[in-house]
């Protein structure tokens, strides 16, 4: 079968499609895979639990599984026409979904839904609001009932963000005082993420696309009565599985609902993975890019 494989970390260049052995059983026939910023970081050589190479990315994909339609969470593989699954972490495709939305949904919605369920409230800052995760937390914190301001770095992005429900949209320079902040960026914006916070209030703190965290003391934290909540999906699915997988019904159930939906950003034959990443190298995309196989 095709798939995509990364034999060096470096630039897009690197995924190139081979000819591969078909995974171990239970396959799942591939019809869309999400493209993660996960896998930029593991291609770029930059991730910090690092897979051992030659590595098939993808850790999102949907497609069929014993004549279901089905959407799943694999431990990377998804860059190909097949992967092998965990039943764990498969669920069933809503009916009036494509494949290209299934691929482009568990990933962001979780990382959106699991820290926000809980701490949304009053008015919610959410940065890099129109990429994946980001777009995911203006959908759902709107539909806690928050105030919803979105952050990204171009009047187009900030536009599209405010399409997804965001009641305002601002440049990274001009961050409002918030209660809640959910930052997927990290570097300067986190820190200014968290100078932004209320009293009580909290920075949610889900990944580092725009560089790593700066060094961060309790004294700050204490000082001006704010929190930092840590979240990391992958930990979180072997810690507790059980917990992810009821929070996966239940953003399934608020997809059903129509109050939230996945936004496909643009997609991609497998043969054009490495374009794919350039865009979002590039800062370029919006939504979730998926490639088809
Ligand atoms: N902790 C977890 O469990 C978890 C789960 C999923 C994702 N994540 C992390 O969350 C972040 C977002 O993931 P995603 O897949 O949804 O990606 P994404 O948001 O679609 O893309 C990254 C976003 O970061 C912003 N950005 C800022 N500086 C950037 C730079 N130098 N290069 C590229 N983008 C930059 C861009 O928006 P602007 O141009 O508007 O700034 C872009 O939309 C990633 O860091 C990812 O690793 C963590």
């Amino acid at each position: 079968m095709r798939a995509v494989v990364l034999r060096e970390p470096g630039g897009p260049e690197r995924l190139e499609v081979e000819e591969v052995d078909e995974p171990e059983q239970p396959a799942l026939r591939v019809r869309a895979a999400g493209v993660n910023f996960l896998d930029v970081l593991v291609r770029r050589g930059a991730y910090p639990q690092m897979p051992p190479l030659p590595y098939v990315p993808g850790s999102e994909v949907a497609g069929e599984l014993d004549g279901r339609r089905v959407l799943a969470l694999p431990a990377g593989g998804g860059y190909a026409e097949a992967v092998s699954v965990d039943p764990a972490w498969v669920f069933p495709l809503p009916d009036e979904a494509g494949f290209e939305e299934g691929a482009a949904f568990l990933m962001a919605f979780l990382s959106a839904w699991l820290p926000l369920r809980d701490l949304a409230r009053g008015t919610v800052l959410v940065t890099a609001a129109s990429g994946g995760v980001g777009g995911a937390a203006v959908q759902v914190a709107k539909h806690l009932g928050a105030h919803v301001v979105a952050a990204a770095s171009t009047d187009d992005k900030r536009r599209f963000a405010q399409e997804l429900g965001a009641d305002e949209a601002v440049g990274y320079e001009d961050l409002p005082s918030c209660d809640v902040a959910l930052d997927p960026v990290g570097g300067e914006v986190f820190s200014a993420c968290l100078a932004a916070l209320r009293p009580l209030g909290t920075v949610v703190a889900v990944g580092f696309a725009g560089g790593m965290w700066e060094e961060l003391s309790p004294a700050l934290l204490v000082g001006r009565n704010v929190n930092v909540h840590g979240f990391y999906l992958g930990r979180l699915m072997r810690h507790d599985p059980d917990l992810v997988r009821r929070a996966a019904e239940e953003v399934l159930d608020l997809w059903h609902a129509g109050a939230v939906r996945p936004v496909v950003g643009g997609t991609f034959p497998l043969e054009r993975a490495a374009d794919a990443h350039r865009r979002i190298d590039e800062r370029q995309h919006v939504g979730k890019l998926v490639l088809v196989p």
